[in-house]
């Protein structure tokens, strides 16, 4: 008997996760039918994936590329612009799951509004969890729709916790490559190249999220995601170098069993989890082959070096606005890091500087969330420029 097929929608299509996405659909021919797609300025390519998946919507942020997909696109295909087309998008009445993977805070509306819903949201974007996961989190538990994770930590814990019992786990632990700097201390932080940075030696990623992993920011904003997520608190999760990115991820139960998740490094496993979620499918992904692999490694991180993983944690303690603040700082000065005007160290270091100026606004509303953001933004932009 054949599944009937679940209503799509991507919203960063033309991205790392998005394409990952859409070779998943086309692996699983009559599973899904995507209905909406959405990009920021990509539109040549938003446009062929429209047309080669016969999508409806689409939505592009940038409003002057709207104008341009106007132009582009042919009769009968629905173009959304601005900021709220990715909203209008995730809550197209026959919407059954929403794959979230924009870089940053744009996705955080249409995850709300998703989820308003009652919609369910495969999630990549760590930085709506991370500003504003006590919100995101609320309206989950009001509609009873669910955040799966793509992640692959967190799915890795989200599948080692499927048919647990409530209260069992001791910590959490989180594993993180290392990006191309950890396993080398002779590396000088301050004198990397942007190059250098972009140059992960596992994962294949979009330009934010490689440069987060070489910072090890990532793992700090994966805490922070984690604690939402599972409900665990941050004392109770930990993070392990693990070089070669096989194991996923950890829990370790309060009778010191430990169970871990292991796949071949390919970020297709984690979003077909998400999408199709609780079935497994075969769709031809690469087998894991350990006795070819032969050997796992693991190491503590060094948190001095990495100083992302403590200014996370510090954040999280101090709560309320805090998260937006060390996310927004963040977003500015990797970019400015991307552009040339900041140091590859001087990313941590103002992203302190914006955290010791804040005073965290305990129990922020949506306002307060974005304003916070606004705030961290122009304070970051106005450090780095002095
Ligand atoms: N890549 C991975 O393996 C990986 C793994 C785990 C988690 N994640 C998380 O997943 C998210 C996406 O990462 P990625 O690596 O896929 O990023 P990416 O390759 O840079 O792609 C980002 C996507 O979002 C779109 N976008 C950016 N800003 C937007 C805006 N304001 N409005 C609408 N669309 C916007 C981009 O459109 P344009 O193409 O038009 O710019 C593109 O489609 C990040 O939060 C990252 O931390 C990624």
């Amino acid at each position: 008997m054949s599944a009937t097929p679940k209503n799509l929608v991507i919203l960063g299509s033309t991205g790392s996760i998005g394409e990952s996405a859409l070779r998943v659909v086309a692996s699983l021919p009559g599973r899904f039918r995507v209905i909406g797609l959405a990009a920021e300025k990509n539109v040549e390519r938003l446009l062929e994936q429209a047309r080669v998946f016969a999508v409806e919507h689409v939505a592009v942020a940038d409003p002057q590329a709207a104008q341009r997909a106007q132009r582009l696109a042919p009769s009968g295909l629905k173009i959304l612009a601005g900021p709220t087309g990715l909203e209008q998008l995730a809550t197209l009445p026959e919407a059954d799951i929403v794959l979230v993977a924009v870089v940053g805070l744009a996705g955080l509306g249409a995850v709300l509004a998703a989820l308003r819903q009652g919609k369910d949201v495969a999630l990549a974007t760590k930085e709506v969890l991370v500003a504003a996961g006590s919100k995101v989190m609320q309206e989950s538990r009001l509609s009873g729709a669910r955040i799966l994770p793509v992640d692959s930590e967190h799915s890795a814990i989200f599948q080692c916790l499927a048919g647990q019992q409530e209260g069992q786990v001791r910590r959490l632990i989180l594993t993180a490559s290392g990006g191309p700097f950890a396993h080398n201390p002779r590396i000088n932080l301050d004198k990397v190249t942007v190059a250098e940075a972009l140059k992960h030696p596992r994962w294949n990623m979009g330009r934010k999220v490689t440069v987060d992993s070489a910072t090890m920011m990532n793992k700090g904003l994966e805490i922070i995601e984690a604690h939402w997520l599972f409900g665990v608190p941050l004392d109770r999760i930990e993070v392990l170098l693990h070089p070669e990115s096989i194991v996923h991820s950890l829990i370790e139960f309060y009778d010191g069993n430990i169970l871990a998740q292991l796949s071949v490094s390919d970020m297709r496993f984690a979003i077909q989890l998400a999408l199709t979620w609780p079935e497994r499918l075969d769709s031809g992904l690469p087998q894991l082959d350990l006795a070819r692999l032969g050997a796992l490694h693991f190491a503590a991180p060094d948190e001095t070096r990495f100083p992302g993983l403590a200014l996370a944690r510090a954040a999280a303690r101090a709560g309320g606005t805090m998260p937006v603040i060390l996310n927004a700082a963040n977003e500015v000065a990797v970019q400015e890091f991307l552009n040339g005007a900041l140091s590859f160290s001087g990313i941590w270091r103002t992203v302190e500087q914006v955290m010791l100026r804040h005073t965290a606004l305990a129990d922020p509303d949506l306002p307060d969330i974005l304003a916070a953001d606004r705030w961290a933004r122009a304070e970051a932009a106005s450090l780095i420029k002095e």
